[in-house]
């Protein structure tokens, strides 16, 4: 038989191969990195491949297909399903080599594809998943051959995809028989990779004949919102993104008060556990409608969450964390099945929670170790996760560590007289004028500062309802800035013989921000004990990083990445003004957006992502904020605005 020469790019592999072997065929013998679900039979339109020089056959392998009940070429009814074969693509399992080859294989076909998600912050993710669909034709059983159907199809799926070691569940069995009938002895089989074993795996879903497509569920369980992205499991494709608010919220605003209600309401956690899995089972259910999808066609979910919000996800007692030494029930990563946490997905579908690193630093935090790859870098990383707690990493290839510091949820606009959270109607952003201490602001929901004209009309439209976390930094920021309050926090009552926006109360005095209207609108005053909240939690979150500072002993940190809703609203000017970060080139200093939650989608989507964020876990040393003896002296001296001895020269240039 004659041959020819194929060489296949981009990994430059090349072989001889008799004429008349596909395409496929000769990348599967080279090891060449070219994707298929069907295995060749046409259908799955995953194989696709370009011809660099030299020429396909002009027909295929397969010239109709007959389960349509049309005579129409495979790729003819492929394109019209799928409307794609640009650039004059065939389908690898169809073309056949008639001659010499010079063969490109485009990302999107290739098993272990990079997919850059500018959406999702620029985390560079891999696409390979630990669940992957096969098709196979199942030897049907004959008189002759007495072996079980599951025998047949593990047979199938070793001679045709090599995949040995197979687990069927009680599950898969009861439904194997019919199924492989249905499909007139083809099914499309989901199989996944299990961890307890290297190569062993798990059949976890079965379909008569051809199944296009499963999916994924990413989500992040924050204290106050869970967030969730639903993604193609095999394109990686984001269908949909959603977001609720944490129904525990009615149990305990934050973490510890959460804690505190398990404390002195025995059975406390068995509700707010319920309350969470509805939540999210909400959530699900509204993206998968969103996106068109049916939430059964879900076989993974990954989650992120703090130490608290893990334990109360899982149905654990979060008792142990609510006082030294803040342990865990576990800090490994887990893999269980869905249905055994009461999510309404899939009936054999699987959930992977990431580690955590430590009492108070959970699974978020790896999760935006992972976004963020501060292993990777020569650069010492600083990385901030504000919420009710302040998760801290800072390190790089090195040597990496972590600690959580009890801010409390005065940044997100709680424990303030006006404080609320981040929503139409807070003010967000404030200036002062240091000469007639005259404010003007703007809420969100309008685009006009107080002093545009428009400002009446959208204020009257939206109304201001408080002030959000991002505001309060910003008018405390202001009004050190303005002389209002001195380093120590105080305010200047010297102040109110002169100008009405002082006012006395008592013993203390307060700043006038937003007078409401007559007929009883909300006035945003800034209170002394406003003022005091702000300087208790950025002294801890700065005493934190001190700490960790202390530990690499260094003086300055080369960037500054901020995580989750805090990092992306507040204008890290303000945050240096008022010391809550070291001293950084504030070019340097950026938002890392939901960096969780890019870790919960990168786990979900790529297998290998789980153990590397295992493997880091175990070296990132924690150090523990509560028994370290310098935390009390770094957070007193952090009172002081912006510090009482750290010096910000980069806030000067
Ligand atoms: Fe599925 Fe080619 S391998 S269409």
């Amino acid at each position: 038989i004659d041959q020819a020469m194929i060489v296949f790019s981009p990994s430059g592999k090349r072989g001889s191969f008799p004429i008349g072997t596909s395409v496929l065929q000769a990348a599967r013998e080279l090891g060449v990195d070219l994707d298929s679900v069907c295995g060749g039979r046409g259908m799955c339109g995953r194989c696709q491949v370009q011809c660099a020089s030299g020429e396909f056959s002009k027909h295929n392998i397969i010239s109709h297909v007959e389960n349509l009940g049309e005579s129409t070429s495979v790729e003819a009814r492929y394109q019209r399903i799928h409307g794609v074969f640009a650039d004059g693509r065939r389908l690898g399992c169809q073309a056949i080599i008639q001659g010499d080859l010079a063969i490109d294989i485009p990302a999107e076909s290739q098993v272990h594809r990079q997919l850059i998600r500018k959406a999702l912050d620029h985390a560079n993710i891999t696409i390979n998943p630990a669940v992957r669909l096969y098709v196979v034709d199942v030897q049907e059983p004959d008189m002759h051959d007495p072996s079980g159907d599951l025998r047949r199809l593990k047979q199938a799926l070793m001679i045709e995809w090599g995949l040995t070691g197979l687990n069927a569940s009680l599950g898969i069995l009861r439904q194997l028989q019919e199924t492989l009938r249905k499909g007139k002895w083809q099914v499309t089989v989901a199989v996944h990779e299990n961890r307890s074993g290297a190569g062993t795996f798990d059949i976890i879903g079965l379909w008569p004949g051809y199944k296009e497509a499963i999916y994924g569920v990413a989500i992040d369980v924050g204290s106050t919102t869970i967030a969730g992205h639903l993604c193609n499991l095999a394109t990686g494709q984001v269908l949909g993104s959603s977001g609720a608010m944490n129904p525990q919220i009615r149990f305990g605003e934050d973490l510890m008060s959460r804690v505190s209600y398990v404390m002195m309401n025995p059975g406390g956690d068995v509700d707010m556990t319920h309350a969470v899995i509805e939540a999210i089972n909400d959530l699900i259910r509204a993206v998968s409608t969103l996106s068109g999808i049916l939430p059964e066609d879900i076989l993974e979910l990954t989650f992120v969450a703090n130490p608290v919000m893990h334990h109360l996800l899982l149905g654990i007692n979060p008792i142990e964390l609510g006082g030294a030494p803040f342990a865990l029930c576990t800090d490994e990563s887990l893999q269980l099945p869905a249905a055994q946490m009461g999510l309404k997905v899939h009936p054999l579908a699987s959930v992977y929670l990431l580690p955590c690193v430590a009492g108070h630093v959970g699974a978020d935090t790896a999760g935006v170790v992972l976004s963020e790859q501060p292993q990777g870098l020569d650069e010492l990383s600083l990385l901030v996760d504000v919420g009710t707690n302040a998760e801290i990493v800072l390190g790089n290839r090195e040597r990496l560590v972590a600690c959580s510091s009890p801010t409390g949820p005065a940044f997100e606009g709680a424990q303030i007289s006006g404080g609320q959270r981040a929503a139409p109607g807070a003010i967000e952003r404030v200036r002062i004028d240091p000469q007639t201490l005259e404010p003007k602001y703007s809420v969100i929901g309008s685009d006009t500062w107080s002093d545009d004209p428009a400002f009446a009309m959208d204020a009257a439209a939206v109304g201001v309802t408080g002030i959000c976390g991002s505001g309060i930094i910003e008018v405390v920021a202001e009004m050190f800035l303005a002389g209002i309050i001195n380093s120590d926090g105080v305010l200047n009552g010297e102040l109110a013989a002169r100008n009405s926006r002082i006012e006395a109360n008592e013993r203390t005095f307060s700043y006038l921000l937003h007078k409401g209207a007559e007929d009883g609108g909300v006035t945003v005053r800034i209170t002394q004990n406003d003022v005091r909240q702000i300087q208790l939690a950025k002294a801890a979150l700065y005493a934190g990083i001190r700490l960790l500072m202390d530990r690499l002993q260094v003086e300055r940190v080369d960037r500054i990445r901020l995580a989750g809703a805090f990092g992306s609203h507040i204008d890290v000017k303000y945050a240096m003004v008022l010391g809550l970060l070291p001293d950084c080139d504030l070019s340097q200093v950026s938002s890392a957006g939901n960096a969780a939650g890019s870790g919960a989608l990168m786990a979900l989507l790529d297998k290998e992502a789980r153990t590397e964020i295992e493997q880091i876990v175990r070296c990132i040393e924690k150090v523990e904020t509560a028994v370290e003896a310098d935390f009390q002296q770094h957070f007193v001296e952090a009172m002081a605005f912006p510090h009482k001895t750290a010096s910000f020269p980069e806030l000067g240039k």
